[in-house]
Parts: C-alpha cells; sequence; structure tokens
C-alpha cells in the first residue's frame, strides 16, 4: 500500500513539474477554448457605425456553435487588450501570500527580480459558515453590505494611479511590469484582482470561497470592476455601479448621445481625463470610435455566461444612462444566445446622488447576491429603466442574428 502510495506520489510530483498548467485548468483565469481558433488577421481594417457583430469573427466567419463561441471570446478578449485596454500580463513567476491576524492579505508578486507587496483587507460576516463568498471593492462598497458575505476592500489607485494624464506608468503594477507597460489602469486593477483570487485560493486559512466571489466598483471604479470581471473567468458575479463611458455605456451610442446634445463622456473626452485606457485607444478616440471591432456590449459579453448586474442613476447626463440601457440590451442577447438570459440584468434607477445606492434597487441587488454568492434561488430577470428608454434589438444600432448556441 505505502509503494503504491509513493509511487503514486511520484507520478504527481512528475506531472506536475512536466505540466505545472496540470493543475491550474480548474481555476484558470481566461477563458477556455474548445476548438482550433482562427488568427487574428494581421491589420484588419474595420468600421462600423452600428456595435459590431459579437457573433462575427473579424475574419468574416459566422458564429455558430458553442465552441466557436469560445473561440470569438478569446478573439475579443485579445482584440479588447490591444485596441482599449493594453496586456494584462500572465501569473507572475512567484506569488505568495500572507494572512495577518488583522485579516490584511499581503501578497507579494515577484518577475525578473522585481517584487511588489500589496495588501487588500478582508472583513468576515458575522453569519454564514466559511468558507465564505465575498465581494472584491475597488476602494470600498458603494451598496450595503449584504449578510453572510465577506468583504475584501482592494485599494485599486496603490496598484496604479488614475489622478490625470500624469498618472500613466505609476502605482504598484508599473513597478513590477515596468512603466512602459501596455496596459492602463484598469487593466492593472484586473491583473490585481486576478492575484488577489490566485492569493485566496493558496490561502485555506482565509476562508473564502473562490467559486462565489463577485467584483464591483462605483464610478470610475465601476468601469475598472466590469473591465476585472471580463478578464477574470473565475469571478462568479460582476457588479458595475454607475460605471458610464467606459464602463456598460457603449462608445459609439455616447457619441450619439453627445451628438444629440446630452452632454455625456465620450471617448474622446476620457482619453484626456485620465489613464483609464491604453495608449492604443488614443488612435480610435482621436479619430472615429466607429473604426474600433468591439463595443461595451462585447466588453460585457467577455462575462457571459457568468452573472452580471449592471446598476446605473439615470439623472447624471455624463453618465451616458441612455447609453448604457441601449449597451446593456445588445448585450444581453449574448447571454440569451447561450441560454443563460437570467445570469444577466440591468437596473437603472431615477436620478439620486452619484454611488449613492437607492432602496428602490435594494431587492434586484439582493436577488442577483442570493443566487450567484448565497446559492438561494431568486429570480434575477431584471431589465428595469426609470429612463423610459427606446432601443430596439434587433435594430439599427445591433442589426446583427443572435445565434441559438445553447
Ligand atoms: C519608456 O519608454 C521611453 C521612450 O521610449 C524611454 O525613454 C524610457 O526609458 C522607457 N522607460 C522604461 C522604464 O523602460
Ligand atoms: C490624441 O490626441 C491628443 C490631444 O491632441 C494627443 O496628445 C495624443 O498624442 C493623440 N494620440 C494619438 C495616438 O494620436
Amino acid at each position: 500500500m505505502s509503494v503504491l502510495l509513493s509511487s503514486f506520489a511520484r507520478l504527481a510530483l512528475f506531472l506536475l513539474a512536466v505540466f505545472p498548467s496540470w493543475v491550474q485548468c480548474s481555476s484558470s483565469e481566461s477563458p477556455m477554448k474548445r476548438a482550433p481558433c482562427p488568427a487574428l488577421p494581421s491589420s484588419p481594417q474595420f468600421s462600423d457605425t452600428a456595435l459590431p457583430d459579437p457573433f462575427t469573427f473579424l475574419d468574416g466567419a459566422a458564429v455558430t456553435t458553442l465552441g466557436a463561441w469560445t473561440c470569438r471570446q478569446a478573439e475579443v478578449n485579445s482584440l479588447f487588450q490591444i485596441n482599449e485596454l493594453g496586456t494584462k500580463p500572465p501569473p507572475p513567476s512567484t506569488l505568495t501570500a500572507t494572512l495577518s491576524s488583522s485579516n490584511a492579505l499581503a501578497i507579494t508578486a515577484s518577475e525578473a527580480g522585481k517584487s511588489i507587496t500589496f495588501t487588500p483587507t478582508i472583513s468576515f460576516p458575522t453569519t454564514g459558515t466559511a468558507p465564505f463568498p465575498a465581494i472584491i471593492a475597488f476602494n470600498g462598497l458603494s451598496f450595503p453590505r449584504p449578510a453572510g458575505v465577506a468583504l475584501i476592500t482592494f485599494n485599486v489607485d496603490d496598484m496604479a494611479q488614475q489622478v490625470n494624464l500624469a498618472s500613466r506608468g505609476q502605482g504598484k503594477f508599473f513597478t513590477l511590469y515596468g512603466a512602459n507597460a501596455t496596459a492602463s489602469a484598469m487593466m492593472a486593477w484586473a491583473w490585481g484582482v486576478s492575484r488577489i483570487i490566485d492569493a485566496l485560493e493558496m490561502t485555506p486559512n482565509a476562508r473564502i470561497d473562490t467559486k462565489r466571489i463577485a467584483v464591483t466598483g462605483c464610478s470610475r471604479n465601476g468601469k475598472g470592476a466590469l473591465v476585472a470581471g471580463a478578464f477574470d473567468t473565475r469571478i462568479a458575479l460582476t457588479i458595475p455601479q454607475e460605471s458610464g463611458s467606459g464602463g456598460t455605456d457603449c462608445w459609439r451610442l455616447s457619441d450619439a448621445l453627445q451628438a444629440r446634445g446630452v452632454v455625456t463622456q465620450t471617448a474622446s473626452e476620457i482619453v484626456q481625463e485620465n489613464v483609464w485606457f491604453s495608449r492604443s485607444f488614443e488612435t480610435f478616440a482621436n479619430t472615429s470610435v466607429n473604426m474600433l471591432p468591439v463595443d461595451h456590449h462585447m466588453l460585457a459579453g467577455l462575462v457571459a455566461p457568468r452573472a452580471l448586474f449592471v446598476i446605473d442613476n439615470v439623472g447624471i447626463d455624463w453618465l451616458g444612462a441612455e447609453s448604457s440601457f441601449g449597451c446593456m440590451k445588445s448585450a444581453r442577447r449574448i447571454w440569451q444566445a447561450l441560454g443563460a438570459s437570467n445570469n444577466m440584468g440591468y437596473s437603472q434607477a431615477a436620478s439620486h446622488d452619484h454611488c449613492s445606492f437607492p432602496a428602490s434597487q435594494q431587492a434586484v441587488l439582493t436577488a442577483f447576491i442570493n443566487k450567484f454568492l448565497l446559492g438561494l434561488s431568486a429570480n434575477t430577470t431584471v431589465t428595469e429603466t426609470a429612463g423610459n428608454y427606446m432601443f430596439d434589438t434587433p435594430g439599427v444600432w445591433d442589426p446583427w442574428n443572435a445565434p441559438q448556441l445553447a
């Protein structure tokens, strides 16, 4: 018996040495591709005044199967890294994590002789049983903390600054990967979230169930929360709150709103304001967003079929809630194609102070928390707006066909 065990142990060690990814594949942050996928065209020319078709590859081939969809999702993931957000580096060569007695989780990442330590904090719930579900909140939570859920507060500015254009390349991420790394601040934060999940996976005494993790933030941090959810398939629930343009708004729809006289944040403004996007995005923002092979219905679509709940406020023009409405209504067709429409919802409440969560949205938020973090049954069919907006799907903005893939 002991001989058998030890040869099995030796085989396992051999497999670990030869195929280190052998143990990681069940919890990878990257989307799984199921089929041989088409290569990205080398210098793609793209132009579309409407929202690009999520179900057509850049080379023109149609997505008709679930396998092809996994390839298209990987393509869209690459397109966002190339054109908007910069490169998300893979896990660093070395990662260590230590939970202090005050529940600070010190995470040290090392690569090529450089090393950083960042320290999100965990606040455990007073009800429920370990391991707990958790919400990773960018610079804190902007809605009431749900019972039975741990709160992990992530200081995103420490990872990548977001003061103004001079923030480019500033923060711990850039200490590790160099000030010229292509990653935008938001992609640097997304990398940080993935390392938090790695750290939780390797620290059982942190008592977090990494299969039940949500990510959220409000306003600029809501834009970032959507990016984090899009770029780590281990995140069960993504909750961007009042994220506006650069978050759940579509660039093309925000430009149209602006043209109609609603003073809304646009791509051309955002690249002059801050470093949330990569330098490569300026090419589109400075000329025309119609050249972008993606828009944010497809950023949301990187989350699918995992859960996405979009919280909006119709009272602030700059947020472009009508753009978010059309963008998310279009995005929801991706979940429909995957047979998972109830994993995606949006709620746009009547005018209120920015990032002050109104009681009118509590029941629908609770439904998403209950279903996707607490494992309870709940009705998550939520497609509501206080804005009385009209947006036909399919329509002039999304004239494409959505196949039935599942
Ligand atoms: C970043 O790029 C600039 C311009 O090419 C160069 O002068 C600078 O040395 C680079 N910085 C780092 C940290 O590599
Ligand atoms: C975009 O426009 C701004 C302002 O004119 C300029 O500073 C920046 O270099 C431009 N970027 C590109 C890629 O053309």
